[in-house]
């Protein structure tokens, strides 16, 4: 059984169709990322699947259980971060994890998931007086210290550090060890990359895209690019395939780089050129995302 189904989901706000049709499944133990730009769904969909909101149409499980009927039962077993979150300023890190740790049966040592997050030092400190980043890691605090057996991470390492970054990385790959599943929404590609076994991207409240990092959008079987800079005294014709000049360096596109490689290099060494910033590129997921999420001009 899948720990999220979701399919045919709907969700208007008034006028606004946030979310049209929406399917994707997330498996047990699968760290889940749902990308898109501002305003696709993310955010209403994983509010839908916490049961924090209503949806219009469509079939929902989480861990086995309608969100909107789930009640106390199934927010024991999963834990959230939220993309925006008010907390009682006025509260210790310490009596907040506390308070957050009475709602689940089987809650980890306060101290041993601050030690997690890297805020033991402020375990006495009022909420008020954390930096954003530390807020944001007390958030993540809050969505382990259930011991949850599936964990919402919206936008979890906006407004972190990048050694926090890597930290909270880290993080997200233990919970994974320990057979969890999570399901993340991020803006950066490389946090993708880094932490999801599956990507799905929506934009305007629809599927776009779904795979691995290495394949979406046909990442992997995309032409290649191989780039250099042309040796002094020589024309674009004279190379022994096609290529264009961009920004001052040469570039080949192919469908078959070895070769293509063999026989540019080949054709240099023959002739005793050395092929400067000589490299070979696919599209990064950056590329294909922006590409997938694309708004006609
Ligand atoms: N409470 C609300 N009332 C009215 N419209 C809303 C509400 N919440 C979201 N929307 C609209 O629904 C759409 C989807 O918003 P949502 O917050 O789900 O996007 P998102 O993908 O999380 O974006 P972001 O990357 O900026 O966090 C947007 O057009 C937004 O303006
Ligand atoms: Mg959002």
């Amino acid at each position: 059984m899948p720990a999220i189904a979701v399919e045919g989901l709907r969700k208007s706000y008034g006028g606004v169709e946030a979310v049209r049709g929406l399917s994707f499944e997330v498996a047990e133990g699968e760290v889940f990322g749902l990308l898109g730009p501002n305003g696709a769904g993310k955010t209403t969909v994983v509010e839908i699947l916490e049961g924090y909101r209503r949806r219009d149409a469509g079939r929902v499980s989480v861990l086995g259980v309608d969100p909107a009927a789930g009640g106390r039962g199934l927010r024991a077993r999963v834990g959230i971060m939220l993309q925006e979150c008010a907390m009682p300023r006025a509260l210790s890190v310490r009596e907040l994890l506390e308070l957050y740790a009475g709602y689940y049966p089987r809650p980890r040592p306060a101290g041993e998931v601050l030690e997690l997050v890297g805020l033991t030092e402020k375990v006495g400190a009022r909420i008020r007086t954390l930096s954003g980043g530390q807020q944001r890691r007390l958030d993540l605090a809050l969505a382990l210290i259930g011991d949850p057996e599936l964990i919402f991470l919206d936008e979890p390492t906006t407004g972190f550090d990048p050694s926090a970054r890597r930290d909270a990385w880290e993080i997200v790959r233990s919970i994974r060890t320990l057979g969890r599943t999570v399901l993340l929404t991020t803006h950066y590609m490389d946090e993708a990359q880094s932490l999801a076994d599956r990507i799905c991207v929506i934009a305007g409240g629809e599927v776009v895209a779904e795979g691995t990092p290495e394949t979406l959008g046909g990442r992997q079987t995309a032409a290649a690019r191989i780039r250099f800079v042309l040796p002094g005294g020589l024309d674009l014709a004279a190379l022994p395939m096609p290529a264009r000049a961009d920004n001052g360096r040469v570039v080949v596109e192919t469908a078959t780089p070895t070769r293509t490689l063999h026989e540019l290099t080949a054709w240099a060494v023959a002739r005793e050129l050395e092929l400067p910033g000589l490299e070979v590129l696919r599209p990064s997921l950056e590329d294909v995302y922006l590409e997938l999420t694309r708004t006609p001009a």
